[in-house]
């Protein structure tokens, strides 16, 4: 039996965050197994916000680095540049004349980031559509994600189901797949905000590329509360993604947890904490520092990861090619 699809990516519009690990790049090393997996790093959507070019360069390797040092395996998973295959922009194209510029607008992202910039790019609006481009392309059955991503799912699935009434059944509608803890980890600084490596104040995220000197430093600073009782609860947002934080790196419930640091103040907590993400860090992030060096090995799995992602992808655009009635080329 053929094994089922499984696509995600990543920007590499700056470095990763506990949130970009959690939220995704921790769950893809267990997929490779039992899926076929595409992972990819999406410059052409990380230029939807400005990126100065000597930066997205840099990036895109540090996130690529970061891949293989999470434990994503090129002899397993397709692990390859998006910019590098043309045909997510080539599809994105012919995807953007099935979307209603009315749900592109709805976008919760696009709301965001627009009410942020005096002129609006036309990029940022079309960015769900390249997004479903990227996933449908490969005929993707599973999207892993943070639960930040649903509405673009959502609007993927309605593209697909679109495409497919309009020109005949051509894609499979692809499925989001969130983890169960830490599908959005929030902000150490205003919990009820989700980390993001945009936000101006560095002591709200942890980079996977912080020292564990400032990791320690910003679990230690997060902002709790004044109730001084380790509970799993909404009244408690800050004490709350920390459990959430320390349940994905230790593989316990929240309520096992909670239990463990009954009669226990914050202090204890935090500091075992700390402890527990940077041991939990270390090996990726020594490998990182191998890997980010050996430039010639990274060039050969970008290479050969596009190679075989164009393959794939040339036979699902020649199909909508020639159901959208296109000359063969
Ligand atoms: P990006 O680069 O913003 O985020 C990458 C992944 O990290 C997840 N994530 C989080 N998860 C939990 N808590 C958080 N605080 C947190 N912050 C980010 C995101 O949900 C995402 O899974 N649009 C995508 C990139 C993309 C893509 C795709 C993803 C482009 N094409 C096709 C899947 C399939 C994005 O903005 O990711």
């Amino acid at each position: 039996m053929e094994k089922k699809r499984v696509f995600s990516g990543i920007q590499p519009s700056g470095s990763l965050t506990l949130g970009n690990y959690i939220g995704a790049l921790s769950n893809f090393v267990g997929l490779q197994e039992e899926y076929d997996c595409l992972y990819c790093i999406v410059d052409l959507h990380a230029i939807t916000v400005f990126q100065e070019p000597k930066d997205l360069r840099k990036n895109t390797l540090d996130v690529l680095s970061l891949y293989l040092a999470a434990g994503l395996d090129p002899e397993k998973s397709t692990i390859f540049i998006q910019s590098h295959v043309p045909q997510h922009a080539e599809l994105g194209w012919c995807l953007n004349t099935i979307t209603p510029l009315g749900q592109l607008q709805r976008m919760t992202q696009f709301k965001d980031k627009s009410s942020k910039t005096k002129e609006v790019d036309a990029g940022l609006l079309n960015y769900p559509t390249l997004m479903a481009a990227d996933i449908l392309l490969y005929q993707s059955d599973f999207v892993p994600v943070g639960i930040d991503q649903k509405q673009h799912l959502e609007l993927t699935r309605d593209i697909a189901q679109r495409f497919n009434s309009k020109y005949s059944d051509t894609f499979v509608v692809p499925e989001i797949m969130t983890p169960k803890v830490g599908a959005k980890i929030m902000s150490l600084q205003e919990p009820e905000y989700k980390m993001s490596k945009s936000s101006d104040n560095k002591d709200s995220y942890i980079l996977l590329l912080d020292s564990e000197d400032e990791t320690r430093k910003k679990i230690k600073k997060a902002v709790t509360d004044s109730i001084g009782v380790v509970n799993y609860t909404d009244d408690q947002p800050g004490l709350k993604n920390l459990i959430t934080i320390y349940s994905s790196f230790t593989g316990k419930t929240p309520e096992e947890i909670v239990k463990d640091y009954e009669n226990i103040g914050y202090g204890v907590f935090k500091d075992d904490l700390a402890e527990i993400v940077v041991e939990g860090l270390r090996p990726l992030r020594t490998r990182f520092e191998e890997i980010r060096s050996d430039k010639e090995y990274l060039e050969k799995v970008y290479k050969e990861g596009a190679q075989k992602a164009s393959y794939l992808g040339t036979k699902t655009l020649r199909k909508v090619h020639k159901k959208m009635g296109f000359i063969a080329r």
